[in-house]
């Protein structure tokens, strides 16, 4: 069965963050403090998923997805980052699972989607290789309660921009900035992932996914040195996350001055056990050029000549082609079944004098590159779902509630929920093209 979902993350959606015994995440605390959130706001309430879940299980309902990408907000599981788990916690995310199986809805985990504990960071964070350890328990803790009832996991999403925007340039929470010193961050990350694959298999898990934020590289030009830059960029966004899990080694990064020394014997075993699928989040590609910022092997020139999203990203559907073809191509049947675990875009839609929100540029957007996923498998690449991010408008990130990229608008104010004509085509479009469950692909 193709999966045709819609994605969205705990502390972008949910609210209630001192509700059922959660603790304190870093985002809690980040967005407290001075000029990090450009509209100074907090998810303290988001989108009141937290309370108004049914609403939005009946809207998926609607939608006719049948497959939802959620997160799990390790603060509420551990508020403390270690010990037992929070039995509030996982009832919230056991009703949810019943909920959506009630309507046929199979639920997709993700087990990190950025909102790490407090305290673990208080104790160096992701810098620290004592917190793949815990991330691993946080794992067999949930996978304890759920992997019966929850079909598809996600260990880590987009450990990439959690190292890059979180750790090297202090955009995100924790709001370090330690550029190329935030390597070990990556590693890390991926040791989790690995220790967390072990954890959910031991208990039964049946499909163990990974969720990288991938890009196709454009050099700037044919210049030896935009090439050579435009390569070491392919290398820190690209390769880093997905050779290690794929191939078990580390591409060489010692051109750019750096090395991982905090590997050690038997991590890229770990790291490269084998998953069931490969979780790609695809926006858009990235232009590269030679180097003009100390510190840095590249400069990011920004695509130009394409119309662009509310977040001013260019519009490239064919780039979602040629990322999955590259995928192939590069790890060849290295590479495991893909899932297109988020692709969408921010637009400022509000509702019209009619109540109406007409986002047809999103239409357009999701159109295009669904064109393009459908393209991709024609060429042979084995794609296996697509999550449209979002289901709802929500928090986003260091931008507040700026972005709006739900198929649903959500009234900030109110949180009244306001299904946007993206959602319609949405709805016609998987009822219409979008039944594989006569794939010959289908795992199960
Ligand atoms: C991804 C992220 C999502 C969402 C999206 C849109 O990088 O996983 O949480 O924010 O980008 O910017």
């Amino acid at each position: 069965m193709f999966l045709w979902g819609t994605a969205t993350a705990s502390y972008q959606i949910e609210g209630g963050v001192t509700e059922g015994g959660r603790g304190v995440s870093i985002w809690d605390t980040f967005t407290r403090e001075p000029g990090r959130v450009r509209d100074g706001r907090t998810g303290d309430v988001a989108c009141d998923h937290y309370h108004r879940w049914p609403e939005d299980v009946a809207l998926m309902a609607d939608l006719g997805v049948n497959s939802y990408r959620l997160s799990i907000a390790w603060p509420r599981i551990q508020p403390e980052g270690r010990g037992p788990a929070n039995q509030a916690g996982l009832d919230f995310y056991d009703r949810l699972t019943d909920a959506l199986h009630e309507r046929g809805i199979l639920p997709a985990a993700t087990l990190f989607h950025w909102d790490l504990p407090q305290a673990l960071e208080d104790e160096g964070g992701w810098l620290n290789r004592d917190t793949p350890h815990r991330f691993a328990e946080y794992a067999a803790l949930v996978a304890d309660r759920l992997a019966d009832r929850i079909p598809m996991w996600i260990t880590l999403n987009e450990p990439f921009v959690h190292m890059v925007y979180g750790h090297a340039l202090g955009a995100h929470a924790p709001g370090r900035a330690l550029l190329l010193d935030a390597l070990p961050v990556a590693h890390h990350q991926l040791l989790g992932h690995g220790l967390a694959v072990r954890a959910l298999r031991e208990r039964g898990a049946e499909r163990v996914l990974i969720t990288n934020n991938c890009t196709p590289v454009w050099p700037a030009s044919d210049d030896p040195a935009d090439l050579a830059a435009a390569d070491a960029y392919d290398t820190l966004h690209n390769r880093l996350f997905n050779d290690p899990v794929l191939l078990g080694s580390y591409p060489d990064l010692s051109a750019y001055g750096v090395t991982l020394d905090c590997v050690r014997d038997g991590d890229l075993d770990l790291i490269s056990a084998p998953l069931d699928g490969l979780g790609v989040n695809y926006y858009n590609p990235t232009r590269i050029a030679a180097p003009t910022t100390e510190g840095l092997p590249f400069t990011d020139t920004g695509v130009t000549g394409h119309p662009t999203t509310g977040f001013g990203w260019p519009v490239v559907p064919d780039g979602l082609r040629e990322l999955l073809v590259g995928l192939r191509s590069r790890y060849g049947d290295a590479l495991p079944p893909v899932y297109v675990t988020e692709n969408g875009c921010s637009q400022p839609d509000l509702p019209g004098p009619d109540g109406v929100v007409d986002d047809q540029a999103r239409i357009a957007y999701l159109e295009g590159h669904i064109d393009a996923l459908e393209q991709a498998r024609a060429e042979g690449v084995d794609v296996r779902g697509y999550y449209v991010w979002s289901l709802l408008d929500n928090f986003e990130w260091a931008e507040g509630f700026t972005q709006r990229f739900g198929l649903v608008h959500v009234d900030f104010a109110t949180g009244k929920r306001t299904p946007k004509a993206s959602y319609h085509w949405f709805r016609d479009r998987i009822a219409t093209g979008g039944d594989r469950s006569d794939d010959a692909n289908s795992p199960h």
